[in-house]
């Protein structure tokens, strides 16, 4: 007998499992997808690239639930001394600050956890375009190293 099938061989604090996610949501979802995703691995510690991976499959989730997009990219960048990550759709769009200004009720959790997420990991996100973002990025700006790993 045997059990599910692993993400991939590295679980989900590996790049090679987020690569995975993203054909996955792509395929299922009939959306055009690209990537370029640079090996960031050895700069970050795997607690850290869990939480990237769970800020991408939430900002996938939202993408295929409210934006009506038919294209993705997603993009992991080094930089000198910071990385960024974005994904962007080519959908309808949204205004963080107003979803964030909804009542209660209709405010859903996931921009908050992306958010806290972002916090966790040190880094930010650039104010997004009002009135209609379609790119979700976050900088850490600076390169944690894998000591104290994990
Ligand atoms: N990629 C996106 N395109 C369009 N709207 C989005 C996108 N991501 C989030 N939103 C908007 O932000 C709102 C809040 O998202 P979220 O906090 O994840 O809660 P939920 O998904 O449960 O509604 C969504 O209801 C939607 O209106
Ligand atoms: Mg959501």
């Amino acid at each position: 007998m045997s059990g599910p099938k692993p993400l991939s061989p590295g679980g989900i604090g590996s790049l090679g499992s987020l690569r995975h996610l993203f054909k996955e949501v792509c395929s299922r979802n009939g959306l055009a997808c690209s990537m370029e995703i640079e090996e960031i691995d050895k700069y970050l510690p795997r607690r850290s690239l869990v939480a990237i991976y769970r800020i991408f499959q939430e900002a996938l989730t939202n993408i295929v639930k409210h934006s009506g997009a038919t294209q993705i990219s997603l993009s992991i960048k080094k930089q000198a001394r910071k990385m960024n990550f974005m994904v962007a759709d080519n959908g309808r769009g949204f205004d963080i600050r107003s979803v964030s200004q909804r009542p209660a009720p209709e405010r859903g959790m996931g921009l908050f956890a992306i958010g806290e997420r972002t916090r966790m990991l040190g880094g930010c996100s650039p104010d997004p375009e009002p009135n209609g973002s379609r790119h979700q990025d976050i900088v850490l700006s600076h390169h944690p190293s894998q000591e104290g790993k994990p």
